[in-house]
């Protein structure tokens, strides 16, 4: 074993750091975390913190969980591994996509193809839903609309539909046929306009003049969030979600709900999609789906869907994708297990309760402290700040200052996430009351450091 100050020398040395330039990690070395229990991580000096990270939005039943790790054990002795490549399956993946199908039949979704993350899950909906206009004679239905703000990994497919341009302009060209919407943002967006219903009127525009100026039968599918995430935490006004379903189901065009984060209780419903109360043709599921115990994903697809897949020829109806690890025994007998408790613990409710008390502490600090711009969140525990140094101007803090903030939230005890200006929350869904009033209680304490 190595020791500590062995790790302490090495830290960022020879692994790069993903969203980060790899110079920084070494000026800038990042804690290193080495334990943890309930909501809580402890680093290799001694320093407990609140994750108000959750992992990365994944650790929804926080770090303890045993009922989670003795499935995780007792598969890893029964069976670590095999394929489930066309000829060969494993009883916990039976199991899973039986549970999932009951689970998200309000969403009525009916099959599960498994993966190994949020990712995976973005690119095989992509794919799949390609296959699916040619399998019904629509080889043209090829190009993919998106939201801007949207986060849908880093695949070429994801990245080419993701709606930051921070993710995009290294790596282009990207694929092509993919066009982006404005998002219904109501703190920032092309026209200026703040009202939620009026500027959910124009964004609707948009996604339709967009399906028709694409051409038509041109367009493949839409892909959006429920709330956008990592795109700086958009919480789309009341009705977009549906109206824009119904206008990609008017022109043919396949609706994907990127449930990575909403899946599962973070937004205070089981999904996103049961949250505005609208039936995709497929969901990407992800991060809670093992609770980050062990990588794992999936892409489900809707009954209509699933038939015309079912129903197609030999040729055109076999899927020429998939991934050494679809359908993994450990991660499947991980996300039985983690499904248990989900509903046992019912997450949805303590996320809805925990979400709401976060989010009027942050508004009620938004009020005394200048350099609070938006506070965005009240569905679930999503929420998200936003940081200026000139309110009505709207100008980013600069990355100084947020690094001292980020430094005194964390000695106030909370780990945070920056994102540039922007800070996001996603605790475990397990955080209790006092938990949420010390993460309010740092912010204040690191909010006041500039
Ligand atoms: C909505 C959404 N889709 C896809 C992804 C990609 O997931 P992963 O990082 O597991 O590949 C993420 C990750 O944060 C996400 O938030």
């Amino acid at each position: 074993m190595f020791d500590s100050n062995f790790l302490r020398e090495n830290n960022a040395k020879f692994n790069w750091h993903p969203m980060g330039h790899p110079a920084d990690g070494i000026e800038n070395p990042p804690p290193i975390f080495v334990e943890s229990r309930g909501v809580k991580i402890k680093d290799i000096e001694g320093n407990e913190v609140i994750d108000a990270v959750g992992g990365l939005w994944n650790v929804n039943l926080g770090y303890s969980n045993q009922p989670v790790k003795d499935a995780i054990t007792n598969q890893l002795n029964a069976l670590p591994y095999y394929s489930t490549f066309k000829g060969s399956s494993n009883d916990k993946v039976i199991e899973l996509s039986y549970l999932l199908k009951e689970f998200f039949k309000p969403e009525g979704m009916a099959r599960s193809f498994f993966t190994s993350g949020g990712s995976d899950s973005v690119e095989t909906a992509l794919r799949l839903a390609r296959q699916y206009h040619k399998i019904r004679g629509e080889a043209n239905r090829t190009k993919f609309i998106s939201v801007k703000f949207g986060y849908h990994g880093t695949h070429f497919g994801g990245a080419s539909v993701n709606g930051n341009s921070r993710f995009r302009e290294s790596y282009e060209p990207l694929l092509p046929g993919c066009f982006h919407i404005p998002s219904p943002h109501t703190y920032q967006n092309p026209f200026n306009e703040s009202d939620p219903g009026k500027l959910s009127t124009l964004c609707l525009g948009a996604l339709e003049d967009e399906i028709l100026f694409q051409g038509k039968g041109t367009v493949a599918a839409f892909i959006m969030e429920p709330i956008q995430g990592a795109g700086g935490l958009i919480v789309p006004p009341d009705g977009f979600y549906k109206q824009a379903r119904e206008i990609c189901a008017r022109h043919g065009v396949l609706f994907i709900a990127d449930e990575v984060i909403t899946g599962f209780g973070r937004t205070g419903e089981w999904s996103g999609s049961r949250l505005w109360d609208i039936k995709p043709d497929m969901m990407t599921l992800a991060k809670a789906i093992t609770s980050g115990y062990f990588p794992f994903g999936a892409t489900m697809v809707s009954e209509g869907v699933a038939e015309v897949f079912e129903g197609a020829d030999p040729e055109a109806g076999a899927i020429g994708h998939g991934y050494t690890y679809t359908g993994h025994p450990v991660g499947a007998a991980a996300g039985i297990t983690c499904l248990e408790e989900t509903k046992r613990l019912k997450l949805k409710d303590n996320a809805r309760e925990r979400g709401q008390q976060l989010y009027d502490g942050l508004r009620d600090l938004a009020r005394k402290i200048d350099i609070i711009g938006d506070v965005r969140g009240g569905k679930g525990l999503m929420t998200g700040m936003e940081l200026v140094s000139d309110k009505s101007a709207k100008t980013p803090l600069d990355n100084q200052s947020m690094v001292m903030i980020h430094q005194k939230i964390y000695e106030s005890g909370v780990n945070v996430r920056i994102a540039g200006h922007k800070i996001l929350m996603s605790p475990p869904l397990i955080i209790s009351s006092e938990e949420v009033d010390h993460m309010l209680y740092a912010f204040s304490e690191g909010l006041s450091v500039v």
